[in-house]
């Protein structure tokens, strides 16, 4: 495990998610209550990119397959439910969910040393 910077505590905002890297990894941080975050940017579900989805009260929205998560712990809330935003019907979200089960994201614990923040990956 290597402790690597993922940003600066003032760059972050309450109502958006920040792009970083750690140690070649892509992660997004974000501010929940008075606590940083992060998570993996790679959805579980078929490993594309977080970075764009909606981000509102701790949770993010896959932007491809709806699929969203809690920021600060990764925890699965809800599994492929639309495409490209349009919400999909019972049999669809089962065929796009391509068999996979639903799955949490890997989270990160965010240290901070002044206004540095901080994860260990
Ligand atoms: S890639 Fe994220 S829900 Fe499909």
């Amino acid at each position: 495990m290597v402790k690597a910077k993922i940003a600066i505590a003032s760059d972050i905002s309450t109502d958006k998610v920040l792009k970083a890297t750690a140690n070649g990894k892509a992660v997004l941080v974000a501010k929940v209550g008075d606590s940083y975050c992060a998570i993996d940017n790679k959805c579980p579900h078929l490993g594309l990119p977080m970075a764009k989805g909606k981000f509102e009260n701790g949770i993010i929205t896959c932007p491809f397959h709806g699929s969203k998560f809690e920021i600060c712990t990764g925890k699965n809330v809800e599994w492929v439910d639309s495409f490209a935003g349009i919400p999909l019907p019972g049999v669809a979200k089962k065929m796009m969910a391509m068999g996979k089960s639903p799955t949490d994201a890997p989270s990160f614990a965010v240290t901070q040393e002044g206004n540095d923040l901080f994860i260990e990956v």
